[in-house]
């Protein structure tokens, strides 16, 4: 009777070691498989791009523009419209270094219905008339996706480029 309770002990024993095995493996499955979306999902995430992207325009510029960014940036944007997103960044943000003199700068991005893009700055401003070449190429892109592109003073000096494309699932 004892002999027996002693075996069965033993396979249940062995059963359980088996299955806190398994397990072990899963979890370090799940754990490398959470840590390689990660890696890849942070740094290609639009959101890490905008601000790397901003970063990398500092030392142009002279000063690090405020970053502000709403709503559901990695999730509701595809990844075309954030590519269009990023070259309008950059072109705004190459405007603002070269012709503006300014002394600071918002980046403000938002995910709505639409999305919308916000670069101000407290420089010079936009002169009347002259060449339209990468304010051109911004309105094009907007328009392009059913958007808009406008540029307008900034009460208190500079300029407010606005830049919207609607989003397709809304
Ligand atoms: N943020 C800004 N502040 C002051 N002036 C600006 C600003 N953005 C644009 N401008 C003025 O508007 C003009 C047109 O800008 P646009 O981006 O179309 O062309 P560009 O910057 O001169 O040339 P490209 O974009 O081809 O390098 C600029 O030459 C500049 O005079
Ligand atoms: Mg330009």
């Amino acid at each position: 009777m004892a002999a027996i309770k002693i075996t069965q002990k033993r396979e249940v024993a062995v059963r359980v070691q088996r299955a806190v095995d398994d397990l072990d493996d899963t979890i370090r499955q799940i754990r490398s498989s959470i840590f390689a979306l990660q890696a890849t999902g942070d740094e290609e995430s639009l959101r890490s791009r905008v601000h790397a992207l901003v970063d990398s325009a500092a030392e142009q510029l002279g000063f690090s523009p405020s970053v502000r960014l709403d709503g559901l940036l990695d999730t509701a944007v595809d990844e075309e419209t954030g590519e269009q997103l990023l070259a309008v960044v950059r072109e705004a943000l190459s405007n603002v270094a070269r012709h503006a003199h300014a002394g600071e700068a918002v980046v403000a991005i938002d995910v709505g219905d639409d999305l919308t893009l916000r670069v101000e700055d407290d420089g010079v401003g936009i002169g009347e008339g002259g060449r339209r070449s990468g304010l051109r190429n911004m309105t094009d892109r907007a328009e392009g996706c059913g958007g808009s592109c406008t540029t307008r003073p900034r009460p208190g000096g500079g300029t407010i480029l606005a830049w919207r494309v609607p989003l397709k699932d809304g």
